[in-house]
Parts: C-alpha cells; sequence; structure tokens
C-alpha cells in the first residue's frame, strides 16, 4: 500500500505544524528553571488552600542557573529539528514527560553519565547534557542519528562545558558489547573508552520506546545486557499507551504495553527472594512532576516508571566465582615465588597457563541460563 499523508503517525505536538510540512521542520521548545504548572489537584494543600509553584529560593544546583546558552536566566530554548513525516523522528509527549522529570531532578544527575535509547531528536539528551558530566544519545539507523547529531550541534552553547556528548549507534536486536573496528569506523560507532563510559552510567533513559510487542522484547532483552554491566543503572521510561483495535485480541489494546507489564514486577507486590533476575519498577505520579514548558497537555495515558534490574543467583554465582579465581591467582603466585625463578624461565608461563587453563574451566562453570544475561558457552544446568 503506498503512503498516503493520512498514514503517516504523527505527534500530537507537531500537529500544529503546517500541514504542507514535509521535510525536516525546525521547532523550539522553552524550559522555564522553574515549575510552570502543576496538576491542578496536587495544588490544594491539606487545608483547602492553592498552592502556588514559586520560583525557588535557594540557588538551584541544576544547569538552569548556568545561564550558558540561549537562556535568559529564567529561562532557555532548546532548537529541535524534526520532520512530521516518517523519514525523520519527531518528539512526542512522553519525551516531553521525562524531560519535566529530568528538570525537576537536575541536581541528582549533576556529574554522572547517562544514556539515552531511542533518543530520536535528541531533546531529553540535550536536557541531560546541561549537567552530566557524559551523555549518550543512542538510537539506530544514520538518518536519525544524523539529525539527531544535527540537534546536538545546533545546542551545544546549553551544554555544560565539560559534558562529553556522543551521538551512538544502538540498535536493540544486536548483541551489546557491539565489535569496535579500528580500521573503516563507521559513522555513530562506538570506542573502547565509550564501552567504557557506559559501564559507569548511572542512569539510563528511555521515552516512547514501547508500542510494539517485538521492540519492547528486543528492547528488554538489550536493557539486561545493559543492566548487567558496571555500576548499578536505574531506569527511567516514559511511555505513552496508544490504543488500537487487534484482530488477534478482538479488542482495543494498546500495543506494546502488556509486554511491557510482563516484565516488570511492581515494587510494592515484589518477592526479593526471588533467585531469578527480574526488572522491579515503581511507577512515578506525575502529579508530582511540575511542567517545565508549556504548549503541551499530559492527557492520560503517559506513564512514567521508575526500574532497576537484580540479577540475584547471577551475582551470587560471580561472587563465588571471583573467589575462586583469587585464590586460584594467590596459589599461582606462591609456587612461582617458592621456585624463585628467572623471569625468563619457561616454567613461569608453564605456570600462567596453568592459572589461564583454571580459570577457563571456573567460567565455564558457572550456569548462566539466559543468553540475554551474557553468557559465552552454556555451563551446567542450574542445582
Ligand atoms: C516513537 S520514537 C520516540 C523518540 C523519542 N524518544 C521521543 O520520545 O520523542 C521511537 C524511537 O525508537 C527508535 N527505535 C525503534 N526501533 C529501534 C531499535 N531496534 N533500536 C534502537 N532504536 C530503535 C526509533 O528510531 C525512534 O527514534
Amino acid at each position: 500500500m503506498e503512503d498516503s499523508e493520512n498514514d503517516h503517525v504523527m505527534s500530537e505536538i507537531h500537529l500544529g505544524c503546517p500541514p504542507t510540512t514535509i521535510g525536516p521542520f525546525i521547532s523550539r521548545f522553552t524550559f522555564s528553571s522553574y515549575p510552570l504548572l502543576l496538576d491542578p489537584s496536587s495544588m490544594i494543600d491539606k487545608d483547602g488552600d492553592l498552592l502556588l509553584p514559586r520560583r525557588r529560593r535557594t540557588k538551584p544546583t541544576g544547569p538552569s542557573s548556568h545561564g550558558h546558552g540561549h537562556g535568559h536566566g529564567s529561562s532557555f530554548t532548546v532548537t529541535i529539528q524534526h520532520s512530521i513525516t516518517s523519514t525523520l523522528p519527531d518528539v512526542w509527549k512522553s519525551q516531553l514527560v521525562l524531560s519535566d522529570f529530568v528538570l525537576h531532578n537536575m541536581s541528582l544527575l549533576n556529574g554522572l553519565v547517562c544514556l539515552e535509547l531511542g533518543a530520536g531528536t535528541g531533546l531529553l539528551g540535550i536536557l541531560l547534557a546541561r549537567v552530566a558530566k557524559a551523555v549518550f544519545l543512542t538510537d539506530h539507523g544514520d538518518q536519525i542519528l544524523g539529525n539527531c547529531l544535527r540537534n546536538v550541534e545546533l545546542n551545544s552553547s546549553l551544554f555544560h562545558p565539560q559534558a562529553i556528548v556522543n551521538v551512538r549507534d544502538l540498535n536493540w536486536m544486536s548483541e551489546w558489547p557491539l565489535q569496535v573496528t579500528h580500521a573503516d569506523p563507521k559513522p555513530f560507532c562506538w570506542s573502547f573508552q565509550d564501552f567504557e563510559l557506559v559501564k559507569s552510567a548511572s542512569f539510563i533513559f528511555a521515552a516512547d520506546v514501547i508500542y510494539s510487542d517485538d521492540l519492547t522484547i528486543a528492547l528488554f532483552s538489550m536493557l539486561k545486557r545493559l543492566m548487567s554491566l558496571g555500576c548499578d543503572k536505574v531506569l527511567y521510561l516514559g511511555l505513552e499507551k496508544r490504543y488500537n483495535f487487534s484482530l488477534d485480541d478482538l479488542n482495543v489494546v494498546a500495543n506494546g504495553y502488556a509486554c511491557f507489564r510482563r516484565y516488570i514486577k511492581e515494587d510494592a507486590l515484589c518477592d526479593h527472594s526471588d533467585k531469578k533476575s527480574f526488572f522491579v519498577g515503581n511507577r512515578i505520579d506525575l502529579k508530582q512532576i511540575p511542567q517545565y514548558t508549556q504548549g503541551y497537555d499530559r492527557g492520560e495515558d503517559v506513564e512514567l516508571w521508575e526500574i532497576r534490574y537484580f540479577m540475584r543467583r547471577l551475582r551470587l554465582h560471580l561472587t563465588f566465582l571471583l573467589s575462586a579465581c583469587i585464590s586460584e591467582a594467590q596459589e599461582c603466585v606462591r609456587l612461582a615465588s617458592a621456585r624463585n625463578d628467572e623471569s625468563a624461565n619457561p616454567e613461569n608461563f608453564a605456570i600462567l597457563r596453568g592459572l589461564l587453563l583454571k580459570l577457563q574451566e571456573l567460567i565455564s562453570q558457572v550456569p548462566i541460563p539466559e543468553k540475554d544475561e551474557g553468557f559465552t558457552k552454556p555451563g551446567p544446568a542450574p542445582g
């Protein structure tokens, strides 16, 4: 079937674009340094008096106080090139809600490494770069990433002066870590330094990436690998339930949402003695997150989740493995010192080789039943 203009799925945020717009389009989003709007029901205190949002008295630790870029002290403007057709990404409502969340919690992100998945236009990553030490804006495909890079360049004056901002290709359907090629590097490819930085990332963000079962499965498979890596990471996920009639269900369903919920145990209901690895999620009350930009209505179908990944069994095994490796290494060092060999003595290599073989043997004994938990070859079935 040929694409007609009516078939394009557009973000509500840009339905105001001129109807004839088919190519790239520039929008400007002005963000305030202090909350603009709170949900009316949360603006009443316990005595029934109206609570008005006020400018913060204390100097904010966030970037809003930097005053660099196109800001005028109390506000700043982000310029975004996007498209209302399907050739380039658009800005979606849950991205703006996640942006409000980030702006409301800027001081927590100061100096940290952040990773965004399915970044699209890059609006959220651009906000993160105002305070973070390093931001990776990731998506898949040269055209989308090229547009994202253009937006990063358009807004670089807003960033923290020392921020490292990288646009990188990360397809959720691919392996992780990706192959790093030194010869003929592709645009948006990863370097070893990037991998090291991602290991130290504390936060992952993703907006409007839950809209089909296949992509949700791929996304969570990638999240398991990313969240098992390096330091503990917290994911903030914004989504908008988009309802469609499904022939399979003979009902109106939000595509991908039920699949997403199957991955998440809600914190309050969660049995932490569970032996399997699992994601635990808390749904954030949006009434507690004021708006920092005008001109969009959150509606009823946007949700924001805080998600952690628990790798209980895997961690226990790794701890065991590590202690075993350490005592093996100590034993080898003890043997080598007892012999008091010259460093060129070939027997030293034999000891080293013995150590490596032992390590290999121990590693192969670790039962990691799921591929996306990072196994390289299957171990024996867990007892
Ligand atoms: C609905 S858009 C949301 C864009 C942006 N986060 C926002 O909220 O405005 C979904 C994004 O997911 C990206 N995406 C879809 N499949 C992907 C995959 N397999 N790997 C990486 N990104 C993917 C798309 O390119 C697109 O940018």
